[in-house]
């Protein structure tokens, strides 16, 4: 009888393959079990909004989760950062500050706007200090 594993491909295979299968079935039940961000359900303000975002090219000076132009800040976060005051950020976007345009959108714009970057705000943060590596190689929000 051979005893040795590495003489005996099938078995190797077995072996890798429940590995492979124990660790997936680990992944994927992570989400199910912590306070791993659920997704938001998408509404139409939301969805137009988005929309919004491309027609004006906020993009070109501003990032999402780090991606986009550098003249601005990352707004990901914005709509926390600025929570009690609404009305601050719908100045900024009407008025324009410093070298950020004025943008003349309708009141309809504005609300859909802001329904884009609260959805944004709460999918996550782009601060990559706010998280913290796992052990199985995924991150996870700090405590
Ligand atoms: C030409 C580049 C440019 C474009 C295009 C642009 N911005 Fe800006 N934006 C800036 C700059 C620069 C600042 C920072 C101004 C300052 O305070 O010095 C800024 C600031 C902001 C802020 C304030 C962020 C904070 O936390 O104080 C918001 C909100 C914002 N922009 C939203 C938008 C939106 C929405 C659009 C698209 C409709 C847009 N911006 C398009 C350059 C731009």
């Amino acid at each position: 009888m051979n005893l040795n594993i590495f003489q005996q491909p099938r078995k190797v295979f077995i072996i890798l393959f429940s590995f492979f299968f124990l660790f997936s079935l680990w992944i994927y039940a992570i989400p199910l079990f912590s306070n791993y961000q659920k997704p938001v359900k998408e509404s139409k303000s939301i969805a137009n909004g988005r929309l919004v975002w491309q027609k004006y090219n906020c993009h070109t000076c501003h990032q999402l989760y780090g991606l986009g132009g550098y003249l601005g800040p990352d707004l990901t976060n914005t709509y926390s950062r600025n929570k009690e005051n609404e009305t601050y950020l719908k100045g900024i976007i009407k008025s324009g500050v410093r070298q950020m345009p004025k943008f003349n959108l309708t009141d309809d714009e504005t609300r859909e706007l802001l329904a884009f970057l609260k959805d944004v705000d709460a999918s996550g943060t782009a601060d990559v200090n706010s998280y913290q590596p796992e052990i199985n190689g995924t991150f996870s929000l700090k405590k």
